[in-house]
């Protein structure tokens, strides 16, 4: 990801590990400024899961597997730090892929920088081939809509979603990307941001504005994923569903981008995947405002899902899968 820091072009990833800490962008202070936080053991990793320092499923995986690294570094119980981590966020499948690949490239007695790197590396080289299988999809002059933020932040680099638009971008494409705000949290600012950076041309839109936008033409919806079922249903950010729902309708392709990490075979469908439900002071408060009238509560799930019948595809780093090839995804 190369972030512009006062006019410097510096190359930086999600997350990565130096002079024995693991050091993050604090993605709660982003697009206003860019700070680097750094941990020193696996606990603290936990909770910057837990407080949205670092977010999107793949990234949030990188993070564990450098949390693992620590606890072993630090001489702790591995099985212990690998449950600490585990318990920070319940719904991205990713978190608990990467734990696990951890846990039995220890029990190898794999060096654990090593191992976490080489994890970390790899989820970059799978986002590199989503974006070359999904950039297929896009044509010169397509309008693009996505959710949430599946760039670089939320991947390490490159990014789930925003791979194949980046790709295309590269091509020489003329795109056009529709960038839901997604409250409350808006990681939509942080996909703007992100595609500030590379030049590729965008808009911000309010959540509820994107079936007005479809029916005056999105050629494609493409999204990332949190945790994608045996049987292709799919919880992603809040607002996928609605989404997708919209996009049938209206006859758009929808499709979700996500490596093998956030497919959980074991989880037959939709209806099993834990949802987050988060603060109501994230609906209720702006900031340190209360925008709601005091009294009033909120409800905040942070994901939903969408079943399957109403995802085109998957693009993934094996290839573009219709919801029936999921198996394909085992091993
Ligand atoms: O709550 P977050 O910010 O961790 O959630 C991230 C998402 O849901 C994204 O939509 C993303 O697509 C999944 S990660 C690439």
């Amino acid at each position: 990801m190369n972030i512009c820091l006062n006019g410097t072009g510096t190359d930086m990833r999600a997350v990565w590990s130096s002079g024995g800490k693991v050091r993050m962008i604090d993605q709660r202070r982003l697009p206003h400024d860019i700070v680097v936080v750094e941990f020193k053991d696996h606990n603290e990793v936990a909770e910057a899961i837990r407080n949205m320092t670092i977010r999107g499923a793949p990234s949030i995986g990188a993070a564990a597997a450098y949390g693992m690294y620590l606890a072993s570094m630090n001489k702790f119980d591995i099985m212990k730090a690998a449950e600490t981590l585990k318990a920070s966020r319940p719904t991205a499948n990713d978190l608990f892929y990467a734990v696990d690949h951890m846990i039995a490239e220890l029990n190898n007695g794999a060096d654990p920088l090593i191992a976490a790197d080489s994890y970390s590396d790899s989820i970059v080289e799978k986002c590199s081939k989503i974006g070359e299988f999904g950039s297929s999809l896009i044509a010169d002059g397509n309008k693009i809509m996505t959710h949430c933020n599946a760039g670089a932040l939320a991947t390490v680099d490159i990014g789930t979603a925003l791979a194949p638009i980046r790709k295309a971008h590269e091509q020489g494409k003329k795109i056009f990307v529709y960038v839901s705000e997604t409250r409350p949290r808006l990681q939509g600012m942080l996909t703007a941001w992100e595609l500030l950076q590379e030049g590729i041309p965008h808009s911000l839109m309010t959540d509820n504005a994107s079936g007005h936008f479809m029916r005056k033409g999105v050629d494609i919806i493409i999204t990332g994923a949190d945790r994608i079922a045996a049987n292709g249903d799919t919880a992603n950010k809040i607002g996928t569903y609605e989404k997708a729902v919209i996009a049938k309708e209206l006859k758009i392709p929808f499709y979700i981008a996500a490596p093998v990490s956030t497919f959980d075979l074991d989880t037959k469908n939709g209806d099993d995947i834990v949802i987050e439900m988060r603060s109501e002071e994230e609906i209720t408060m702006i900031g340190d405002m209360r925008v709601a009238p005091a009294g009033v509560h909120a409800v905040n799930p942070s994901f939903d899902v969408t079943p399957s019948g109403y995802i085109t595809g998957f693009i993934t780093e094996r290839g573009i899968l219709r919801p029936d090839e999921i198996h394909k995804m085992r091993n």
